[in-house]
């Protein structure tokens, strides 16, 4: 028997796998998402996401710093809003009175490095728990009037200092509204990441409870795209590019490794994907059971989105895997 081809020669070393690996991974890729809490002093474990919180402003600011010393360089921080600051419209959002946009203000004073990004979105702020404004009558979700909130959303966010304005809430059109209103507002070098691939996903649901921004009733399939269709990935994305988005972001991640590399291929633009709350949860849960080695399981995720195509990624297990660079 004659083998001539063995590819194994390729694996027979840890440093020749090491000169032949495609895919790396460093702290330099990641984006933490983080939440904010109200009051200042809070500190809150989310009970669907073991080991992450949500944050009043002294704890987040402890903590940010500790992660930046183990090479934390992006964040994107979402808001935990009061009950009596909601309302249909999610006017808090631009409100002067908003602690979440005093909140980013005082990440970029503290850390000016730091890539802090933001997310555009009604359902924190809405007491429908809808990302856009709901038709009290039938239940629609409103497009157009929708845009207007969320262009005086983002250019609050970028008033404040936001580097990355990241728009999850799906309407049509609003990333063109967006970056019109930020041009003419003089932000010229304020990025869009658009969640240009964000599908109607049941992996959000330890993040609704975070925020308690559940839809109050019905669901998100008017605006995020089907899990079945792969066609309109492709179509948002183009549209997002053209619109003025910088980055184009797919989500959730691992069940959606297709849309990765399909926008991977097919866009001048680099490619986020986020590792989702209920992404974290699984992988957190069955390592706690001891059924799955977790840290291993988040790297090969982690990996996985790189292969794929990502030139970044948002995930909750940031501090993880900064802890297991510096090791
Ligand atoms: C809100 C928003 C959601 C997520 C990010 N921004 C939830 C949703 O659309 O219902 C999900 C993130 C996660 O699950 O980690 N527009």
């Amino acid at each position: 028997m004659k083998i001539l081809d063995r590819p194994r020669r390729l694996r027979s070393l840890e440093n020749i796998r090491e000169l032949v690996a495609e895919s790396s991974l460093s702290s330099a890729d990641l984006i933490y998402p983080m939440f904010a809490h109200f009051e200042s002093d809070a500190r809150e474990e989310i009970s669907s996401m073991p080991g992450r919180f949500r944050l009043g402003r002294h704890a987040l600011l402890k903590e940010i710093k500790k992660l930046e010393e183990k090479g934390l360089k992006a964040i994107c921080l979402f808001p935990l809003v009061e009950e009596k600051f909601k309302d249909s419209k999610g006017s808090y959002s631009y409100s002067e009175k908003n602690y979440y946009l005093d909140l980013l203000k005082e990440i970029k004073d503290r850390f000016p490095e730091l890539v802090v990004m933001t997310d555009v979105a009604l359902d924190p702020y809405s007491t429908d728990g809808h990302d856009g404004i709901v038709d009290p009558k039938t239940g629609e979700i409103f497009n157009d009037e929708t845009l207007k909130v969320l262009s005086k959303m983002s250019v609050a966010q970028a008033k404040a200092g936001a580097d990355i304005i990241g728009p999850s809430d799906m309407m049509d059109s609003r990333i063109k509204v967006i970056r019109e209103s930020l041009e003419e507002n003089n932000f010229k070098n304020t990025l869009i990441m658009s969640y240009s691939a964000k599908y109607a996903s049941h992996f959000y649901g330890p993040f609704r409870d975070a925020l308690d921004s559940a839809p109050k009733s019905g669901d998100k399939k008017t605006y995020q795209l089907d899990f079945r269709n792969k066609k309109i990935a492709l179509k948002e994305a183009r549209m997002d590019l053209k619109e003025g988005a910088d980055i184009l972001m797919v989500k959730p991640g691992i069940a959606y490794l297709d849309i990765v590399s399909l926008l991977a291929r097919n866009c001048a633009a680099p490619i986020s994907v986020y590792q989702v709350s209920g992404e974290y949860s699984m992988i957190k849960a069955a390592g706690e059971k001891g059924w799955v080695d977790e840290k291993q399981v988040m790297l090969e995720s982690l990996m996985a989105f790189k292969r794929a195509g990502a030139s970044m990624i948002l995930s909750y297990f940031t501090p993880e895997a900064l802890d297991y660079f510096q090791a």
